[in-house]
């Protein structure tokens, strides 16, 4: 899969696409990400890439110039382009999955007031917000994007990492998982997990799934 980001400061992505899963995951082609200055369209002596809004107002809006240009020269046949912004729909393990199924996605990240409506009208796809609380720029947004929907493009998890039993698979937050030693500064582990009985595994672990849900995400359980 081919990912493209459009932002005004790239390097806040560098960390994240070299280390752990992301760059194991780069080097191995499971997905190509392209990381672009949105000033490297800005025209003019002095780049400018955004303006105050028309109306009045506080705080400035990205044009619309650097925008339509940046993803002609970038776009492919079928391209998805996204704006990251919080007024988009809520980012979901859906969204994510349906973005994964895509050849190519183009993000761009916000900033400042947000971008010129015409360019949301005309070049973008699809919204996407990643929580209700504002962040100062949608970079950060584009990777916790990305890396939602990486963790569902095949080779992406390895052998020992599955989808199947994680939060949100069947509407369910996760169980409680422990590690040795079985009992640490006097806190022993679930006897239970040390039986070796698997249905009694299983249904404690889903026991657990149930109650987490209803004392911490009640709205998961409605319906
Ligand atoms: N840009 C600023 N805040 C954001 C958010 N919550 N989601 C996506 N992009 C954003």
């Amino acid at each position: 899969m081919k990912i493209d980001v459009l932002t005004l400061f790239p390097q806040m992505l560098d960390g994240f696409l070299s280390e752990s899963m992301m760059g194991r995951a780069r080097e191995a082609g499971v997905v190509d990400v392209g990381v672009h200055n949105l000033r490297d369209w800005a025209q003019g002596k002095h780049k400018q890439v955004d303006d105050r809004p028309f109306g009045g107002g506080a705080g400035m809006v990205l044009m619309p110039e650097p925008i339509f240009d940046a993803f002609e020269s970038l776009e492919s046949p079928g391209s998805h382009h996204v704006y990251l912004a919080p007024d988009g729909e809520p980012l979901t393990p859906e969204i994510a999955q349906d973005l994964a199924a895509r050849e190519h996605v183009i993000f761009l990240s916000g900033h400042y007031e947000g971008i010129d409506e015409r360019a949301r009208e005309k070049v973008i796809h699809q919204e996407v917000s990643i929580g209700d609380y504002v962040l100062t720029n949608g970079t950060l947004a584009a990777a916790v994007a990305i890396d939602c929907l990486c963790r569902f493009l095949p080779g992406f998890l390895g052998e020992e990492k599955s989808l199947t039993s994680e939060s949100f698979q069947g509407s369910l937050l996760d169980f409680p998982q422990f590690t040795r030693p079985a009992v640490f500064r006097d806190m022993p582990i679930p006897e239970v997990l040390l039986s070796g009985n698997h249905a009694e595994i299983e249904k404690w672990r889903q026991a657990m799934r149930e109650e987490r849900t209803r004392q911490r995400r009640p709205d998961l359980l409605e319906d």
